[in-house]
């Protein structure tokens, strides 16, 4: 029985507070903050309409380390769950340090001014977290999250030693929209155009963005797409604390439309995330697009199709080199039904929820700053095929890279 809070009333956000509820017998008390209180009180009445939980809702900037300090201090939860955007990750750190309160996020800590996904902010609060007692488990969504959880089982239990993981993103999905992203855009919009690395032979190599494509073929009739090389912050915490690992890649899909989108938003400046003059005050220029686009949690209702993740590994088992693909397949309507919700938002949010109850339940736990390939994957395993998101195993590779 554990009290916990909530930050970010966003897609993400909304699908891990459902999930919570529908478990009061390890979240007995739930609070969600956000900046906007109209958006956490709309969370909380569909709460309250589908599981009959009550939530505490509050308003909240996150950036104010001392507003969220008093805040916690009030409240007194075990765990902060941080599903508010990366740049907050440092302060809402902060707070749970001042207020001795665990923390947990499903993103890396971004400054605003340049795309970075590194963990090296984060990881510096390493000897804090420990001299605190406090633990803080960062990535807990799918990708990072899942995907790191994934790799580690197939470690421990059917390759031995892991060479080459290719982790596989691919979004089947189709809102009908001329353009749109399925989470937050301007976090969306940093990853896709930023510089393209992956880890091979001892170090990161860096290629221009998107430069690596070609078709993929899902199992399990997803469809067919084209998957394209990019840089994933989980890269760099998996090419550390996988030993012996040779090479690891990131590959996501993409539509035609939506890079022509990208590229035509690209030319014209919009995707800048440095400050500009206009009409005598300053605006950063994704930050407007961000405002005219579709908000992500309002693609729930006409998203249909389906999310295809997973991670194709080669490895050594007894000697012999070996390729494993082990993935979740996940139907943006059936997401909807549930949680009301499309299936972006709930391969994160459910893996955020299964994060918060290992460190509730303490199956997991640690005092420091821990990426999720540092815990047991076997319980999350287990909460996965029981929560929403069923993993499958294929002896053998899905595509040729
Ligand atoms: N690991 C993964 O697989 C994965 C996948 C997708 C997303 N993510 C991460 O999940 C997080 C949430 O994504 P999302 O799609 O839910 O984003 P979203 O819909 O934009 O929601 C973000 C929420 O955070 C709130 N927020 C922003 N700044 C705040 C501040 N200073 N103080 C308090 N609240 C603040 C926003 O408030 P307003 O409503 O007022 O704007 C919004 O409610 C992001 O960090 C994203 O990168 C991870």
């Amino acid at each position: 029985m554990s009290k916990i809070l909530v930050i970010g009333a966003g897609g993400v956000g909304s699908v891990a507070v459902h999930k919570m509820a529908m478990n009061p017998d390890i979240f007995s008390h739930i609070s969600l903050a956000s900046r906007t209180k109209s958006k956490c009180d709309a969370i909380a009445a569909s709460v309250k309409e589908r599981t009959g939980v009550v939530i505490d809702t509050y308003g909240l900037d996150a950036d104010d380390v001392a507003a969220t300090t008093a805040l916690l201090n009030q409240i007194k939860p075990s765990l902060v769950v941080n599903l508010a955007l990366p740049y907050q990750d440092l302060n809402i750190m902060d707070a749970c340090l001042a207020a001795g309160v665990h923390y947990m996020d499903t993103a890396n800590y971004e400054p605003l001014d340049v795309a970075k996904f590194e963990y090296h902010w984060q990881w510096a609060y390493q000897d804090r977290y420990k001299d605190a007692g406090l633990m803080a488990l960062l990535g807990s969504g799918f990708d990072p999250g899942v995907t790191s959880v994934f790799a580690m089982w197939l470690k421990k239990h059917k390759l031995k030693t892991i060479r080459q993981l290719d982790i596989l993103d691919c979004n089947g999905g189709d809102h009908g929209q001329h353009f749109a992203t399925n989470f937050n855009p301007e976090i969306n919009i940093r990853e896709v155009t930023a510089e393209c690395r992956h880890f091979e032979n001892g170090s990161f190599v860096e290629t221009p963005p998107l430069s690596l494509h070609q078709s993929f073929t899902c199992p399990d009739e997803v469809g067919t797409y084209e998957i394209y090389r990019m840089y994933h912050e989980e890269l760099e915490s998996l090419a550390i604390n996988i030993k012996g690992l040779k090479r690891i890649r990131f590959f996501m899909t993409f539509s035609e439309n939506y890079l022509t989108h990208l590229r035509v938003l690209e030319n014209v400046g919009m995707t800048r995330i440095d400050e500009v003059e206009f009409n005598g005050q300053k605006i950063v220029p994704l930050q407007f697009l961000k405002a005219l686009l579709p908000d992500p949690a309002s693609l729930g209702p006409r998203t249909k199709g389906k999310t295809w993740i997973g991670c194709q590994v080669t490895g050594l088992k007894d000697g012999k080199q070996k390729t494993v693909t082990i993935y979740n397949t996940c139907d943006h309507q059936a997401c909807y039904q549930e949680v009301q919700s499309q299936a972006i938002s709930y391969t994160t949010g459910v893996p955020a929820f299964i994060g918060a109850k290992m460190i509730l339940e303490k199956k997991w736990t640690g005092d420091g700053v821990f990426n999720m390939e540092q815990m047991d994957p076997d319980p999350f395993m287990d909460d996965l095929q029981k929560y929403g998101l069923p993993w499958k195993i294929i002896e053998g590779p899905v595509v040729q890279l």
